[in-house]
């Protein structure tokens, strides 16, 4: 697997609620690296919200925006990007990761009643279109775990680490 001296890039996976977008700006800055936020990159570049494109173009075609997003931010260099959580459930996403040289993958685990709690906590959590259902959201926690792990080079077990000590973590790792 890439190694510090050889990375250009980090990106990080996970589902949703596991800290992606906090740990990532974080981890960034530490680095002194840019931070690529993929469901940001999607809206600024359709200048609509997640749920609006969902609303849109429905779920497929959502993903697809998503994977033009994904190959755009994988051409950037010393930037750690976050992933949406559904992201690697393409295969086309998934094989674009794997083929990209010099890209540390790490997942982010946490288990989904804390990753769930979080996300429906979060005042921002009309936002985000897969979680209306809580059995779906499991449900759909089920499928993608493998394959968040498979795409990973490193896993954190982030639960009980605050969003700070998990960038420690992956500074130590890197
Ligand atoms: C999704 C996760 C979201 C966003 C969209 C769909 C998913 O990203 O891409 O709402 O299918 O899990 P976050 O994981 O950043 O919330």
């Amino acid at each position: 697997s890439p190694t510090a001296t050889t990375a250009e890039r980090v990106v990080l996976t996970g589902y949703m609620g596991a800290g992606k977008s906090t740990v990532g700006r974080a981890l960034a800055r530490e680095l002194g690296w840019e931070f690529c936020d993929l469901d940001h990159l999607i809206e600024t570049t359709h200048a609509a919200t997640i749920a609006e494109l969902f609303t849109q173009h429905g779920e497929p075609g959502f993903r697809q925006l998503e994977t033009r997003a994904l190959a755009a931010a994988l051409g950037r260099h010393n930037a750690v990007i976050a992933l949406g959580g559904g992201a690697l459930e393409s295969l086309t996403n998934r094989l674009l990761l794997e083929q990209k040289p010099n890209t540390l993958t790490v997942f982010l685990d946490a288990p989904f009643e804390i990753l769930f709690d979080r996300c429906v906590l979060q005042p921002d959590a009309a936002i985000r279109p897969v979680l209306k259902d809580p059995d779906t959201a499991a449900a759909r926690f089920k499928a993608r775990r493998p394959q968040y792990q498979r795409a990973a080079h490193i896993i954190v077990d982030t639960e009980p680490l605050t969003p700070a000590e998990t960038v420690a973590r992956l500074i130590e790792e890197l």
